[in-house]
């Protein structure tokens, strides 16, 4: 590696943002430009792969150019060009690793496969130094993953769901309350200002392991709804909000507590993901584990963005994990 500061160029295209950033030191977010298509797949309630595909495509050029000029450098001065390989939609995913594949061929730079998984836990190095061993929780979209790092670039996954993820949970709650997609922030709102007054079960809490179950949360919700709708009685959304997301909030914080318990030499844990954006979550967990260090990236980097993809890079850039440019998309990726 060079003396000169190090500068990651990274993509992620892996679901419905397309994302460039550049990073310095593997820390330091010179620029980190998020392009959202969520306005296009709300009507749809859900991501519709091939229009995100088409957003990607129409995107990826400008957000570039976009990223460069931020960050005020050139592609010259770029040391190596990281991209997410999986998990994610696989036509998403081959839309930034072409262009990633393709520069890097240009302009002669290595190129870095990075896990989406590792990019969410990295997000927190943008904002804080990590120390090992360490546990993190991912709570996203597509996954619910209890992950153990003996030291960078080690993921041992020690718990997982069996069905749904919890973010995948929120947004199917979140359309049977009619709230829009993704619903987890609408949702999240909604809990702030009612009571716990509906029984939502805890599968899997008091299990000696852990795993996680939240395919039959949304079940009994959506069985409330329509036992009250065939009584003609009302139900109250708040309460509804609040009883659902704090069955998710004790299931999500007693499992992490079981682990630091599993695991009682880490230093710390980190709660990365689209989901580590629900206040609720984010308050009990730094309360349920004091007084180990919780770290919480900021609102703005727990969704999707290129600049945790060059985070979790910079540390492969150092072991001098390079990818050949004919590595492919796995949308099914694992991180162990
Ligand atoms: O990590 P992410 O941006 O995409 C994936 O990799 O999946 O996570 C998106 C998920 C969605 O399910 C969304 O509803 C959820 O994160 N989410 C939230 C909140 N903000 C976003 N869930 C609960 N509370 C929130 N405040
Ligand atoms: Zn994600």
């Amino acid at each position: 590696m060079s003396q000169k500061n190090n500068l990651i160029l990274a993509f992620e295209s892996s679901c419905d943002e397309t994302s460039v950033a550049v990073i310095e030191n593997g820390s330091i977010i010179r620029s980190n430009i998020v392009a959202s298509q969520i306005k296009s797949h709300m009507r749809f309630g859900g991501v519709v792969p091939e229009v995100a595909s088409r957003h990607h495509v129409e995107q990826i050029t400008q957000i570039y150019q976009l990223a460069l000029k931020k960050a005020q450098v050139s592609i010259d001065e770029i040391d190596a060009i990281a991209v997410t390989k999986g998990p994610g939609l696989v036509g998403a995913l081959l839309i930034g690793i072409t262009a990633a594949k393709t520069l890097a061929f240009v302009h002669d730079k290595p190129l870095i496969e990075v896990n989406h998984l590792a990019g969410h836990i990295y997000a927190c190095q943008l904002e804080n130094q990590l120390q090992f061993p360490l546990l993190a929780l991912i709570a996203s979209g597509g996954h619910t993953e209890l992950v153990y790092m003996e030291n960078h670039n080690q993921f041992e996954v020690i718990g997982e769901t069996q069905d749904d993820a919890v973010g995948e949970a929120y947004d199917k709650v979140g359309r049977i309350l009619d709230l829009p997609y993704p619903a987890g922030k609408y949702l999240d709102q909604l809990a702030q200002t009612g009571q716990a007054t509906y029984p939502v079960p805890r599968a899997m809490i008091h299990e000696d392991n852990l795993d996680f179950s939240f395919s039959g949360m949304k079940s009994a919700i959506m069985n409330l709804v329509h036992n009250a709708q065939q009584r003609g009685e009302t139900i109250v959304k708040e309460d509804l909000a609040t009883s659902f997301q704090t069955a998710v909030i004790e299931v999500l914080t007693t499992k992490a507590a079981k682990a630091v318990a599993k695991y009682p030499s880490v230093k710390q844990f980190i709660l990365a993901g689209g989901v580590a954006a629900n206040s609720g979550l984010r308050k009990e967990l730094v309360a349920t584990l004091d007084p180990i260090e919780v770290l919480i990236p900021s609102l703005s980097l727990c969704g999707d963005n290129a600049a945790m993809i060059g985070a979790a890079a910079f540390q492969m850039y150092l072991q001098q994990q390079m990818g050949s440019l004919d590595f492919n998309a796995q949308p099914s990726l694992d991180l162990s």
